[in-house]
């Protein structure tokens, strides 16, 4: 049986603590689908269709594939396929939501498990939301998003 996850999340934009997570899963799953959760955040940075972009662009891991759901995300789990869900945990914080959206969906579909992964020590801080931030108030953020997220958001930050 292929052991296919799906890792879900916003990514406006995509970090190393993200890529860390997808490598990670990359090894533990035949199959990943990092998948963008469309319209979540009523201003984002980057359009849904950017951020599909951004992701292929970084993750170049063969059994790595880049979608975008809407609704509720056990349904998409199923339509895809996946038996797993994967998200990250940084501090203490994210484990309170994180713990009650685990046990939602298992209510809504037990056939879906949702599996932890520690956040790598040295991103253990990162947030899409703190780098944006950082970066719109000109400070450094390069070492913290691929290279290429960096450039991408140089050229927004002239746009805006
Ligand atoms: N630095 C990180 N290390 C490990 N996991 C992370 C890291 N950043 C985010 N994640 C996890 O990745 C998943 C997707 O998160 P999300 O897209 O909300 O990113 P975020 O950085 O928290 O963005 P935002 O600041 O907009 O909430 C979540 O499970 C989140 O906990
Ligand atoms: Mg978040």
């Amino acid at each position: 049986m292929t052991r296919r996850a799906i890792y879900p999340g916003s990514f406006d934009p995509i970090t190393n603590g993200h890529l860390d997570i997808i490598e990670r899963s990359a090894k533990l799953f035949d199959e990943v689908i990092v998948s963008v959760l469309v319209n979540e955040d009523k201003n984002p940075m980057f359009s849904t269709q950017e951020r599909v972009e951004l992701i292929q662009t970084v993750s170049r891991w063969s059994n790595v594939t880049v979608g975008t759901f809407e609704g509720l995300l056990v349904h998409y789990a199923v339509e895809q396929g996946a038996q797993v869900i994967v998200r990250g945990i940084r501090a203490v914080s994210d484990y309170e939501y994180e713990l009650q959206m685990a046990l939602m969906n298992r209510r809504l579909e037990p056939r879906v498990e949702t599996v932890f992964m520690m956040s790598a020590e040295a991103y253990s801080y990162l947030s899409s939301r703190l780098i944006k931030e950082v970066f719109r108030l000109g400070g450094a953020i390069s070492g913290l998003v691929p290279p290429e997220v960096e450039e991408q958001m140089k050229k927004m930050f002239t746009r805006e």
